[in-house]
């Protein structure tokens, strides 16, 4: 097919993994609905959402979204939710470098046990927080280069770059 002349509809399985806390649940929330909680509740297990983009040559990707629990005691469900899933997205909060470490911990499991054409987005959450910031950009950026990730700052409150986070993913799938 040439770029550009026929529309596609691509349905696209997607995890978000990272630390408790660090806001998974309020991207998606942002992404799907528009709003944002302050009082956004931990997850339990999982939970799924989907929602629908359009791009600019006219194919619709349909994301179905898997928000896992980031709660330790959670940790051995993850596979689950990971096992094929053709897109994951890794967040941490920059205002932890905690969080970015267990980021890390998730790029290296889904680097063996994840799908060998997976597509991997390394996310630095709550970037409005920027006088509290403990992860700079390019400890993020250095880091998804080494491991062939896409890297962005986003900020579900102010719903700064959410969009372009699954904009910039769509454009990547194979
Ligand atoms: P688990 O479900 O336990 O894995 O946590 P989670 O990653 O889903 O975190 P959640 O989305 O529930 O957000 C945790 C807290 O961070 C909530 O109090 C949110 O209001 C807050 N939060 C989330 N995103 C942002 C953000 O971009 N900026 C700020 N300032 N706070 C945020
Ligand atoms: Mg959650």
């Amino acid at each position: 097919e040439s770029a550009g002349s026929d529309a596609k509809n691509l349905r696209v399985k997607l995890v978000l993994l990272g630390d408790s806390g660090v806001g998974k649940s309020c991207i998606v929330l942002r992404f799907v609905r528009g709003q944002f909680d302050p009082t956004s509740k931990v997850t339990v297990g999982a939970s799924f959402l989907s929602q629908t983009i359009a791009l600019q040559d006219s194919t619709t990707v349909k994301f179905e979204i898997w928000d896992t629990a980031g709660q330790e005691r959670y940790a051995a469900l993850a596979p689950l939710y990971y096992r094929g899933a053709a897109v994951a997205v890794v967040v941490y909060d920059i205002t932890s470098p905690h969080s970015f470490h267990k980021a890390q911990y998730w790029v290296k499991e889904l680097q063996k046990h994840g799908s060998a054409d997976i597509v991997m987005a390394l996310v630095g959450n709550k970037a409005d927080l920027q006088d509290k910031r403990e992860v700079s950009v390019q400890d993020g950026t250095e880091y998804a280069e080494k491991n062939g990730m896409f890297f962005i700052e986003t900020s579900a409150k102010t719903a700064d770059n959410i969009n372009q986070l699954f904009e910039e993913i769509a454009k990547r799938l194979p």
